[in-house]
């Protein structure tokens, strides 16, 4: 693999995105590997990724100049290249001079390197405070900046690189060029990331791993249970049992996209729990939106266990009990959640919607190490429907949280029709791309004073949220045109009874959240 060291900003998953869109696969480890830990990896070659240290700050990571003496080529981001330049005997100082986000760099000298095939003039982004001053014997430097002297340099001989700038932010011109030409040129690696060999790899260590065991997973209706047990179809076929728990909380069509066209893209057994009177009882009299959820949790997690009994007792009854259970993990969850690898424990991930913790089986997680966007093509590889491959993020609860108030079979039905026309609207506007989710919720416990037709009307009003993320984490209200908005907000009127109002959610997250519960 190309290892990213993450120095502890948040551009080493970023750069792992960028080095695998250049079809090399790529994974990011913690800078508190020692070199030997590094190399006992194996890789193909090594990316220093930006930090916020300054390299002479007290207990700022340290590079060892063993790592730069290996024969691995390296290529120095913003921290890295500073403590690059900091252990092969460049000067790094603090001249008082930041640059923040866009800045100009120049080429300078004759040796392009890995700026080749990029303007002489190029926009950067930039943020850092220390600069390399001098280039450590032997480097060659390739490019400068108003605010720092030695911006890019390299050292052929030895296969080392380094910029000051980021060049894994979209706001760098020429950033996914200079990456490439490190990663081809200087490094010499071969394009062999692509999603027919990430197909075929899965398919091969989880047939090594599950033998001929029967294997279990429960499918949400969203993207990552659907590849993920795709994959194990494609890998074990018939010993795959999937199991859909229908809460009745799911949007129009969504229970069918599972039942119907899943079943007939993967040929896969699958277990429906109709499970809508259940849940609607449950949340009768409900409207606290913690109690909505843990309410709706707990009722999953049981008509899990129950559906998962039936097909257990089969199982046993044809003498191969079920020893594996598939999950959706992808590797962002996998770095988040400390990798395993020493990392800093950020958040601990809960997939699948929340199975229980005292699971009997052992875990099938053939998406561990894919990012999101590799998750939708190897869906589309494996010939799922596009609406499931394309589907953006959609809470566990559903609808559930979506209604404002006590949820009722009524007030699901016109939540679901109105959320139906401004999911088509936003689709035939052509802007699924662009936004990251849009929510649409009922506040189901107001009503407001209306004219339709010659008569008054008291009904409830629609909320649009829209929104743009990278992560979820944070979030900004889309701008969508007027006109779409327009007729989102005509249709849902005019279509859907007992709405009279359609109103736009324009609050960032933070301070609100993407959902209203
Ligand atoms: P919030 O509302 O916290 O949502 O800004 C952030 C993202 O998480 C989704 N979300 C959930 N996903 N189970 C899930 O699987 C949940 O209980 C849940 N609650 C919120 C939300 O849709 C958004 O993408």
């Amino acid at each position: 693999p190309v290892l990213v060291v993450d120095y502890g900003a948040q551009y080493a998953q970023l750069i792992a995105r960028r080095v695998r869109e250049a079809d090399v696969y790529s994974e990011v480890v913690p800078h508190t590997y020692s070199t030997e830990q590094l190399l006992a990896k194996n890789p193909a070659a090594i990316i220093l990724s930006g930090g916020p240290s300054s390299v002479y700050a007290e207990g700022a990571p340290k590079v060892d100049a063993e790592l730069f003496e290996s024969g691995v080529p390296v290529f120095g981001i913003c921290y890295g290249f500073q403590a690059m330049a900091a252990a092969m005997g460049g000067k790094v100082a603090k001249t008082g001079l930041r640059e923040y986000g866009s800045t100009d760099a120049r080429v300078v000298g004759g040796a392009r390197s890995i700026l080749e095939g990029t303007p002489d003039e190029q926009n950067t982004w930039m943020s850092h405070g220390d600069s390399v001053q001098e280039a450590p014997e032997g480097f060659d430097v390739l490019a400068s900046t108003a605010g720092a002297p030695v911006a890019a340099f390299a050292n052929e001989a030895k296969g080392l690189y380094g910029v000051q700038w980021h060049p894994e932010v979209k706001h760098s011109a020429h950033g996914q060029a200079v990456l490439e030409n490190f990663l081809f040129k200087g490094a010499k690696l071969e394009r062999s990331w692509t999603t027919g060999n990430i197909v075929e790899e899965q398919v091969a260590r989880i047939r090594a791993q599950v033998g001929n065991a029967r294997v279990i997973c429960g499918l949400s209706g969203g993207v990552d249970s659907a590849v993920a047990a795709a994959l194990v179809q494609r890998a074990v076929g018939d010993q795959l049992t999937c199991v859909f728990v229908d809460h009745g909380l799911l949007r129009e069509g969504e229970a069918e996209q599972v039942e119907r066209d899943f079943v007939a893209a993967t040929g896969v057994n699958l277990y429906v729990a109709n499970e809508q009177e259940r849940f609607l009882s449950a949340l009768a009299g409900v409207s606290d939106p913690e109690t909505k959820r843990k309410i709706i949790g707990r009722e999953f997690i049981r008509a899990f266990e129950e559906a998962e009994r039936a097909i257990m007792a089969k199982a046993e009854a044809e003498g191969e009990p079920i020893r594996f259970l598939v999950q959706g993990t992808l590797y962002p969850d996998v770095v988040e959640s400390g990798g395993g690898e020493g990392a800093a424990n950020i958040k601990s991930h809960h997939n699948v919607g929340g199975l229980p913790e005292d699971m009997k089986f052992e875990l099938v997680e053939p998406l561990r190490a894919l990012f999101k966007d590799e998750v939708r093509a190897v869906g589309a590889e494996l010939g799922l429907p596009a609406e499931i491959v394309g589907r953006q993020p959609f809470p566990g609860p559903g609808l559930g949280i979506r209604i404002v108030g006590e949820v009722t079979h009524e007030r699901l039905e016109l939540l679901r029709r109105a959320d139906a026309i401004a999911r088509a609207e936003l689709t035939s506007a052509g802007l699924d791309d662009e936004v990251w989710q849009m929510p649409v919720v009922l506040l189901a416990d107001v009503r407001s004073v209306g004219v339709q037709g010659d008569g008054r009307t008291y009904g409830h009003p629609i909320v649009l949220r829209p929104v743009s993320s990278e992560d979820a984490m944070t979030a900004d209200w889309s701008r969508l045109p007027y006109d779409l908005l327009a007729r989102i907000s005509n249709r849902i009127t005019n279509e859907v009874d007992g709405i009279n109002r359609v109103v736009l959610d324009v609050t960032s997250k933070p301070p609100g959240t993407i959902e209203w519960e």
